[in-house]
């Protein structure tokens, strides 16, 4: 049996990790994120196909993608987290579908600004990790099986 595919895709300024804001983001960058990831997966029976894009629209496109392929969604949605209906309506077909999709951040946005505290995702996801780094993806792989 081949092992089913997991989307793990994330938003943008997330292929800066490793310059970007290190205090706040960690000095991993997205090539160790994904290499972690791969790693996890394939230790929990999973195939992870990993994705940047600083696009809404090509997310959004990956949401629908990952529909079609009955594929289960590990998403850090970066800053559209914060204010894009467009990729919560999209998160929405993932879990109205039956796949699971789990938001992950690197850092807890509820313990930094205010406008980062609200999520337009969160309500539509199977669930929530934030605030453990690269860790968090891993433990939202964990999640999903
Ligand atoms: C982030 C948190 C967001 O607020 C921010 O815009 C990001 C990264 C995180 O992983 O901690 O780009 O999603």
């Amino acid at each position: 049996m081949t092992a089913p595919t997991v989307f793990v895709l994330s938003g943008p300024n997330l292929n800066r990790l490793g310059t970007r804001q290190p205090e706040i983001y960690g000095s991993d960058t997205l090539a160790d994120v994904h290499e972690a990831v791969g790693r996890e997966a394939e230790r929990l029976g999973l195939t992870a196909d990993c994705r940047q894009t600083n696009s809404e629209g090509e997310l959004i496109d990956w949401l629908h993608e990952a529909v079609d392929a009955g594929a289960d969604v590990v998403l850090n949605p970066g800053a559209f987290t914060h204010y894009s209906y467009a990729v919560r309506d999209a998160c929405a077909i993932v879990t109205t579908s039956g796949r699971s999709l789990v938001e992950v951040h690197l850092s807890n946005p509820a313990a930094r600004e205010e406008f980062r505290h609200t999520s337009v995702v969160s309500g539509v996801a199977t669930g929530t990790v934030a605030g453990f780094g690269l860790q968090s993806y891993l433990l939202a792989l964990r999640a999903l099986v």
